[in-house]
């Protein structure tokens, strides 16, 4: 695969738009809602406004219609200014993805365009408090009763899950039959029977909103069935190779600032009669920074690039999130090393970044989930 990295005007000014509103509306609120916790609905709402948000959502359906190279371009500008704001944007993808990869165009209308219209939020819900890094392990049922499902079950760590009018769930009709059990439904949020846990105070991105959800007897029109009972695993699987670019590009834009600040506080900050970016052991650390971050970068086109042409990508997909992930840890850790005392304080911006940066290695399958993929794809001869 060849990439050409020489971006167009109309990427350019992708870039330049979303640059400009991290610039504008993120960077200047970033610390307060980290320390609140609050959910940034006001920085949401003029995203949506801007076209930023249901970035890979086909047009037809109210969508920006961005590839998965355009949508990172501008992912990696939003997550620049503050990490806990654009996984809340990019979540809303995330649950319309399995709908976009599975539905047919009348639930398209029905599931995606409204959401993607009128700015609404949505939730993607996989994860069980007893079932993380086995998706495929999940317990919450799915049951045929007359022209209805009913679902019954727990969902855990469901990004948006406070806000979203809509749930995009995974449920089993059997868990006997394992991941062959697994189904996908479209569930209107407001339906009897689902309730909202409290947000989780969480370490890092602090202000996208973390909920568990318990469903008991909640019935949902069998028309709202994604594909064919037993297929969601599959749709699931397709999504998170879709969704872990959109995600290492996030691990991109925090290593990216950290970077930044590191570079530029190295260049003010004396020691010893001299700036401390004249001492080589600083020098390494910066090289190896941004050493780190082009890498990642490409490794996230190169999946990106390959999801555009339509190619299977589930091992430069988990290359990317893996790479990235574990970098923008490693490189948010040192820009708080260069900092030093200031950099552990709220006084400065990389600590944040630091908390930011270690979610990136846990959500969207963990770097040791996307370790396994990789070895499964390079060992099964295909
Ligand atoms: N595309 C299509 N099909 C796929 C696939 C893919 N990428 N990967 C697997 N499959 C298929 C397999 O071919 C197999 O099908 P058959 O039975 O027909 O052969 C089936 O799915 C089962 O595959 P595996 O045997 O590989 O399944 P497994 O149980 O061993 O699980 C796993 C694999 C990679 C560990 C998977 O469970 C996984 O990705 N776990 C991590 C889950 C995860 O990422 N969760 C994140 C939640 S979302 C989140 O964090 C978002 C947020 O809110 C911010």
């Amino acid at each position: 695969i060849m990439i050409l990295i020489q971006l167009s005007e109309e990427q350019e000014s992708l870039v330049e738009t979303s640059r400009k509103f991290a610039k504008s509306e993120i960077i200047p609120v970033a610390s307060k809602y980290d320390e609140s916790s609050e959910f940034p609905k006001d920085v949401i709402k003029k995203a949506h406004q801007l076209g930023l948000m249901n970035l890979v959502q086909e047009p037809e359906y109210g969508g920006a219609g961005l590839g998965v190279f355009d949508a990172s371009l501008i992912i990696e500008e939003i997550s620049a200014g503050c990490a806990g704001m654009s996984t809340s944007m990019v979540a809303n993808d995330l649950a319309l993805l399995p709908i976009r990869i599975g539905a047919t165009p009348e639930q398209k209308k029905k599931f995606i365009q409204p959401i993607a219209e009128k700015g609404l939020l949505a939730s993607f819900c996989l994860s069980e408090p007893g079932a993380g890094s086995d998706a495929g392990g999940l317990s919450t049922t799915i049951k045929k009763e007359g022209n209805k499902y009913i679902l019954n079950g727990s969902k855990q760590w469901i990004t948006n899950g406070g806000y979203a009018s809509q749930y995009t769930v995974f449920a089993t009709i059997d868990k006997g039959l394992k991941h062959k059990g697994i189904c996908c439904i479209v569930v209107d949020a407001n339906s009897p029977g689902i309730t909202k846990g409290k947000h989780e105070n969480k370490l890092g991105q602090r202000c996208s909103n973390t909920v568990p959800l318990s469903f008991v007897n909640v019935e949902v029109p069998e028309e709202n069935l994604i594909g064919k009972e037993g297929e969601g695993f599959k749709i699931a699987m397709q999504t998170l190779d879709l969704s872990r670019p959109l995600t290492a590009i996030i691990a991109v834009g925090i290593a990216r600032a950290a970077f930044e600040y590191a570079r530029d506080y190295s260049k003010e900050r004396k020691q010893f009669g001299k700036t401390i970016a004249e001492f080589q052991a600083i020098q390494f650390m910066l090289a190896d920074m941004i050493t780190g971050i082009e890498a990642s970068r490409l490794l996230t086109y190169k999946s990106a690039v390959m999801l555009d042409m339509g190619k299977h990508s589930a091992l430069e997909s988990s290359m990317a999130k893996r790479f990235a992930a574990d970098t923008a840890m490693q490189v948010t850790t040192d820009a708080v090393q260069i900092y030093g005392g200031y950099g552990y304080t709220k006084e400065y911006p990389v600590e944040k970044l630091m908390r930011d940066a270690k979610l990136l290695q846990i959500y969207e399958g963990t770097s040791q989930v996307q370790r396994l993929v990789i070895a499964r794809e390079i060992l099964s001869g295909k």
